[in-house]
Formats: structure tokens, sequence, C-alpha cells
């Protein structure tokens, strides 16, 4: 039975798009593959994600929040994985218990670490996080080398990574980039001096995995890429990946109306000769913005979503496609009969970026996930 009939708008990923675009990865670098699947896979679903991304040859996993380890490790998931940053007190003694590792930057944070760690009987695995020029999370990379020195000499604390963040590896001018290289270097240098130096280093990101071979170090954290969606416009995807989501609905009214028709909340839209219109039934609690000049596909054509999007359904302007039907297929990314609609479109018609358009695709949305071996929709 086919989507449509079960639903009313839904997301297909493809398993092997994102097996596919880890294993690049995975061929292309000598450092491990940790596979970012925070914020439920950027949107694409966490668990499904994580296990393709093990099966393509990533080894780690990295995470925002407490809960999204535990979600991974409750699936029986048992590979190293990073809490890339904060995390609350509460759940500590429970993260160190399961060892997933954890992203510090504080002398007071390794001791909490310790303590904890020493309550539960197992060591708490950390990774410093070193603040090079994002100014996010991490100790300054010029006061890093005392803290190391407590961290390494620390009872209960395992010293596992130390890593940095790029705020501008995805633009084309690569100086902003090769100034934070040139501070992680200087540190690492201070830590080869004194023998300190941790297991793993990292600092690449999709786009710094990309471009900047030179900072894989020990291990590549790739987020953006294994979905097939673009670094940036000046840091775009090689030959050899490809989009892991589409996103579809389908028409569940189409009518012709006379001129002169407002249509939806505002009048915003008033037909100005008999015009076609359908009806969609997806909005902006699924995660299709309210901005106007979106566009879909139908039929194969691009047609713009005309009137203000509601909570739950929107319409469409259908004059290109007098063929439009109830119940055919709309896609709102992806590819229909030649015409494409990529997130990155999306992207540019609300004024952000890719990784907004799918971390913010609606809960309410399934996920549907293409068996192996399908052909792409
Ligand atoms: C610390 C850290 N590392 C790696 C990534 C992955 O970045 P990208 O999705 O650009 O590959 C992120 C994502 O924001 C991150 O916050």
């Amino acid at each position: 039975m086919s989507y449509a009939a079960r639903f009313s708008t839904w997301a297909e990923v493809s398993l092997q798009a994102i097996e596919d675009n880890v294993a690049w990865f995975v061929r292309h670098s000598r450092a491990r593959v940790m596979a970012v699947v925070k914020a439920d896979g950027y949107g694409h679903g966490a668990l499904p994600v994580a296990r393709a991304a093990l099966r393509a040859g990533a080894t780690w996993l990295a995470v925002a929040r407490a809960e999204e380890a535990f979600q991974l490790r409750q699936a029986g998931l048992s590979c190293p994985i990073l809490l890339l940053g904060h995390w609350p007190p509460e759940p500590l003694a429970e993260l160190i218990a399961q060892e997933i590792s954890l992203a510090l930057w504080s002398g007071a944070q390794a001791e909490q670490a310790a303590s904890v760690a020493g309550r539960v009987g197992r060591p708490a695995r950390v990774h410093l996080k070193v603040d090079t020029g994002m100014g996010r999370l991490g100790v300054q990379a010029e006061e890093a080398l005392p803290l190391v020195r407590r961290l390494a000499a620390m009872e209960g604390l395992t010293f596992e990574g130390l890593f940095t963040h790029f705020a501008r590896a995805d633009e084309a001018d690569p100086r902003p980039t090769d100034e934070q290289e040139r501070r992680l270097a200087g540190l690492l240098q201070a830590l080869d001096a004194e023998g300190l130096r941790p297991p793993l280093v990292h600092a690449a990101n999709s786009a710094a995995s990309l471009t900047r071979p030179h900072d894989h170090f020990d291990l590549i954290r790739v987020g953006i890429a294994i979905y097939g969606l673009h670094p940036s416009a000046e840091c775009p995807l090689p030959a050899g990946f490809s989009p892991a989501l589409y996103w579809k609905t389908q028409l569940s009214q189409v009518k012709v109306l006379p001129p002169g028709r407002g249509l939806s909340y505002g009048h915003e839209y008033v037909t100005t000769r008999q015009e076609r219109i359908g009806t969609l039934p997806v909005g902006y609690a699924d995660g299709f913005r309210r901005t106007a000049g979106n566009q879909v596909l139908v039929g194969g054509k691009v047609v713009p979503v005309v009137g203000r999007v509601c909570m739950d359904q929107c319409l469409v302007q259908l004059d290109a496609v007098p063929e439009a039907r109830v119940g055919d297929e709309v896609v709102l990314i992806g590819e229909q009969g030649g015409a494409r609609r990529t997130a990155e479109q999306v992207a540019a018609c609300w004024g952000t970026i890719n990784y907004e358009v799918t971390c913010a695709i609606g809960k309410r949305v399934p996920r549907v996930y293409l068996g192996e071996g399908e052909p792409p929709p």
C-alpha cells in the first residue's frame, strides 16, 4: 500500500543514501568517522541513521543532549557515543554508567565528573573542548594546558580526547579556519612536549572533512554531509553524495474558483481569473513555514503555494497542471518527474539554511525508511 494511502504528509528517508554518504568519508579519510546524529539525526530519525552509519563504517556517534545518548543506548547501540555539549548534573551518573563520553571545558566539570565516577564505580570518559575561535563552548586554547595537566592526573577520569569546532570551515576563504587550526596546533605542540596528548584529537565538521584533509586528526565529526545536504553554497558536496530525505504530501481537494476569490487567512492572495486551486494537508505545525514564496512539485511541475500557510494545510495554484487530481502525490523536498525541489531551495525561500529545514520537520510527520536496494523515488 502506498504511503499516500496511510499518511497525509510524510518524509521518506533512504538509509542506503545515508550509508553511501558515510561510506564516502570512510573511504576518503584515514581518521575514524563519527556520525553526528543529534536533533533526531537532523530530522531524519536518530536511530535508523545511527544504525546505517555504523553499517557503513562509522565507529562513533555524536549527540547534543543526554536524552539523545540514552535513546541510542536503550536501543542497544554499544558503540562509543560523544555528548558534544552541555550536560546537566542529574543525568551525570547515568551518563557515566552508560559509558557516554562527555565534552567538558572547566576544572569544576572535571571534578564533578570524577566525583560522580567514584560513586558509580566506573571512570568518566572525557573530551576536553577547546575554543579556538567559535566562542561558544570550550576552554580558551591559550589556557588549556593547566587544565589538561589536571585532567590527566585526576582519578576517576579517562582523558579520551580533545576537540575544537570550526566556525567558518564552510566558507571559501580558508584564513579564519587556518587561524583556528594554528591555535589548536600550538596547544597540541605543548601537550606533545609533556606527553599529555590524548588518544583522540578531532576538529573537522563536514565542511572541514571535505576540504581540509590535514585537519582530520584522529576522528572526523560529520553531520550535514551524511544526510546528503551541502554544508553551504561555498562548500558544496562533491559528486557521489545524495540527499536522503524526501518530504511529501498529497492533494486533499482540487477546485476551480472564479476571479476575485480571497484565499486562506487574511485573503493575501486573490484569484485574478478562473483559477485551479489545490489544498495540501501540510502546514506550519509540520514544519512547513508560514513564509511567502513557497513552491512544491505537482505532476512533475513546480507550482506556487498561494495564500498564507495554515497550521495543518496550505493551498497551491494548479493552472500549470490541469490533470492534477485529489490523492496525487505532492513533493515539498525531493524529485518528481524530472523536477527537483531541494532542501537548499526551501532554505533559500525561508531565509535560513538546509540544516534548519530538515531539523524542523515536525514530530507528527512520520518518517518512513526506504528498503535497501529500493530505487530512490
Ligand atoms: C561540535 C560539533 N561537531 C560537529 C558537528 C557537525 O557539523 P556538520 O553538520 O556541519 O558536519 C556539529 C554540528 O553542528 C557540532 O556542533
